[in-house]
């Protein structure tokens, strides 16, 4: 039944004038052309679980052929069956074209101690991500998350046009980020955040102005020290609801003079070097929900222009410098959940006004000097 070929939408549609009609019939002749109609929509389910295609097949086996795979999580990939139903795979219902590849690794690196052999490790997929991967014209979903091939990324995958979702995050890559992703002109997810290593590095992110779609950016843990213009580049991204510039190597912040972030909903800047006071234009970003610029070397007084800054939930502006005594407008964000001060030099006391922080559900000040 699988390898049936889906029928053509004509005999749906002339199913349709059929059901159509039979509002002028009887009851009787309405109810059998109602289960008619049941019996060609189980009929359609069966059919929309289409095979694979074969060239797709074949480019999935070199794929794995040139991995690793110590737990032998691709064990259901192998030559008889449909491979629509290997692990990790999810084929369009209508053509059989694979659209997506799900193979991030399910464990997280915090399970591990380092030994060898705990489930994230184990878990890995290693060796040669090969340019087979291309036959999958149709793919608009890649996860190669928590892999460990080495090597730079392909600059292959700027290839993949479809792609809507690339998630490469501690995969193990180095070396510097390909331009070629520019290509990737309908991507609306980009992760390529790092926690294990700091080895991958961009010069130029220019190519990120043709991901216009672009709404989620995660370049943690890569290197961006030469990259300057940074913040140019993603202020331009239209559709960017959510970036994340941790531990880039990013100093100083610099000045904006057109803010355009117009959908910007949660930034983070934290583990940067960012010293003196903070860029006035993060102030005007009103539409936060999330604002992370905890660990870095921002000095004095506690900025005033979060004032401003309402819909906050959360805040963290812990581990720097800091060291006035705490406004009372931060007790107008009565938005905030979540709001780490600690490990600053905060003076005087906590006022009365924390009791406004009606929606708080998690507040750390501690290691400050407030009383
Ligand atoms: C076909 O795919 C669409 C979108 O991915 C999904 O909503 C639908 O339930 C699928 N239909 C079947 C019969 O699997
Ligand atoms: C992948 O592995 C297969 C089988 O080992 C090999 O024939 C092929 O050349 C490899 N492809 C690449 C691009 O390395
Ligand atoms: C990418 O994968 C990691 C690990 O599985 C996950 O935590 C992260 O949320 C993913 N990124 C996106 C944008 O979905
Ligand atoms: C897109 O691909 C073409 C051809 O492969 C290449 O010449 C071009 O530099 C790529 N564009 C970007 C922005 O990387
Ligand atoms: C701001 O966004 C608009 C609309 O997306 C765009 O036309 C304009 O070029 C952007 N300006 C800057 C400075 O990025
Ligand atoms: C707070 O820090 C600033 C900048 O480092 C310094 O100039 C100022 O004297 C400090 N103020 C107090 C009260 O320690
Ligand atoms: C807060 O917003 C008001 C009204 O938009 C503006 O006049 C004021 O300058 C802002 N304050 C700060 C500190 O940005
Ligand atoms: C706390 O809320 C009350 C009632 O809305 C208001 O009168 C008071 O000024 C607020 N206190 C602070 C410190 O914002």
């Amino acid at each position: 039944m699988k390898t049936t070929p889906p029928t053509p939408p004509t005999s749906l549609s002339s199913l349709c004038m059929v059901m159509d009609n039979s509002k002028k019939l009887g009851t009787i002749v309405f109810l059998e052309l109602f289960c008619l109609g049941c019996l060609v929509i189980s009929i359609c389910n069966v059919i929309s679980d289409v095979a694979c295609i074969e060239s797709e097949r074949q480019a999935l086996l070199r794929f794995k052929q040139n991995l690793t795979d110590p737990s032998d999580q691709l064990a259901s990939w192998s030559n008889g069956g449909n491979c629509c139903d290997w692990t990790g795979l999810v084929c369009d219902n209508l053509t059989g074209h694979v659209i997506e590849l799900h193979l991030g690794n399910l464990h997280n690196p915090t399970e591990d101690t380092g030994f060898p052999g705990e489930p994230f490790e184990w878990s890995r997929l290693s060796g040669k991500v090969v340019s087979s991967l291309l036959d999958l014209k149709h793919l608009q979903y890649l996860d190669l998350s928590g892999n460990n091939f080495g090597g730079q990324i392909p600059g292959f995958l700027g290839s993949l046009h479809n792609l809507r979702y690339l998630n490469l995050s501690n995969a193990g890559f180095e070396g510097s980020v390909p331009p070629q992703l520019g290509n990737l002109t309908h991507l609306q997810y980009l992760d390529l955040h790092d926690t294990l290593s700091t080895y991958l590095y961009a010069e130029n992110l220019q190519w990120l102005t043709y991901l216009t779609k672009l709404k989620s950016l995660d370049l943690s843990g890569v290197t961006l020290s030469k990259a300057s213009h940074w913040l140019e580049v993603t202020n331009a991204l239209p559709s960017l609801i959510t970036l994340s510039l941790s531990n880039c190597d990013l100093d100083p912040v610099p000045p904006l003079k057109n803010v355009n972030f117009s959908s910007l909903g949660a930034l983070d800047l934290s583990y940067n070097t960012f010293s003196n006071s903070i860029s006035s234009w993060i102030f005007t970003l009103t539409s936060l929900v999330s604002l992370d610029l905890s660990h870095n070397s921002f000095q004095g007084q506690f900025p005033d222009g979060l004032r401003n800054m309402t819909s906050l939930t959360y805040l963290s502006l812990s581990s720097n410098g800091f060291n006035s005594s705490i406004p009372n407008c931060l007790y107008s964000l009565n938005h905030l959940q979540h709001l780490n001060l600690g490990s600053n030099n905060f003076q005087g006391t906590i006022s009365e006004g924390v009791g406004n922080l009606t929606s708080a559900i998690s507040l750390v000040l501690h290691t400050t000097n407030l009383k």
